[in-house]
């Protein structure tokens, strides 16, 4: 028999020994270019140095340099410029982008090339919505998702679509959230100018790339933590059984 005493001993040292290897968690950026060729990634990246996230591992395939005056940043994302979230669902894009890079933490940008290249119908990007998250989950049953309300345009007559979008993206994801893999709604689009926090009417500017990190933060910080904490119970349960295993028999 394994003593309580020896189990929360064994609990205890699993869980120190993840927390200070946080290396093992894994979180790639998705969506479009507002994703792949803009500076909050660079900016996250940095703002997560310095706190117990700091060696938080970026994934994706894209790797490009997007002139954001930061060498030392993780650039592994998987931001695709002009992409539909439609296509991705109905081409299984996402599919094959996480057999290559498994996540642990992702999020999710994505909508802004619906609207303006395609004028889709917002049930049908929602709908994409559901197949990317089915993906996501079938890929890792634990994922942690961060979904955006997405930033408005400072071109054309797009908003008035986007914000429809950004309504129906709060009771979609409420509908989809579980406790093994939550989902986690941020509002990009309040606080945001399509016009002044825009570089070219559509991807973010400096402050632009400030506001999309200072929204994508707290959320991101829960995703990280409750990660984290499926780790140091996976651990803990691999600790138990080794336990077992060297008294020789079961509980
Ligand atoms: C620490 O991280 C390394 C590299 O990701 C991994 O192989 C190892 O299992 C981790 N150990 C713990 C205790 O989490
Ligand atoms: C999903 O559940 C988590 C708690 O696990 C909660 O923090 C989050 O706000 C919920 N998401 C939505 C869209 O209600």
């Amino acid at each position: 028999m394994v003593s309580c005493k020896l189990l929360s001993i064994a609990a205890t040292l699993m869980g120190a020994a993840v927390a200070q290897n946080t290396t093992a968690l894994r979180y790639m950026p998705f969506g479009d270019s507002i994703t792949e060729i803009t500076c909050w990634r660079a900016k996250l990246w940095e703002k997560l140095q310095g706190t117990e996230w700091a060696t938080t591992n970026f994934v994706g395939s894209g790797k490009n340099e997007n002139n954001c005056r930061d060498t030392k940043y993780d650039r592994d994302n998987e931001g695709h410029s002009g992409f539909l979230a439609i296509n991705i669902a109905n081409s299984k894009q996402l599919v094959g982008w996480l057999q290559r890079n498994p996540a642990d933490v992702i999020t999710m940008h994505l909508g802004t090339n619906d609207i303006v290249q395609q004028n889709k119908p917002i049930d049908q990007i929602i709908a994409a919505f559901s197949t990317l998250v089915q993906v996501m989950r079938d890929s890792n049953p634990k994922m942690k998702i961060v979904v955006a309300q997405i930033i408005p345009m400072g071109l054309g007559n797009y908003n008035g679509k986007v914000q429809q979008l950004n309504q129906a993206i709060t009771p979609w994801a409420q509908g989809k959230n579980t406790t093994e893999s939550p989902i986690w709604v941020v509002d990009q689009y309040t606080g945001y100018s399509g016009s002044a926090d825009n570089r070219d009417g559509i991807h973010p500017n400096a402050g632009g790339d400030d506001k999309m990190v200072n929204i994508w933060y707290p959320a991101l910080l829960s995703a990280f933590q409750a990660a984290k904490a499926d780790k140091v119970a996976a651990l803990a349960v691999e600790a138990v059984e080794a336990l077992e295993g060297e008294e020789g028999g079961g509980l």
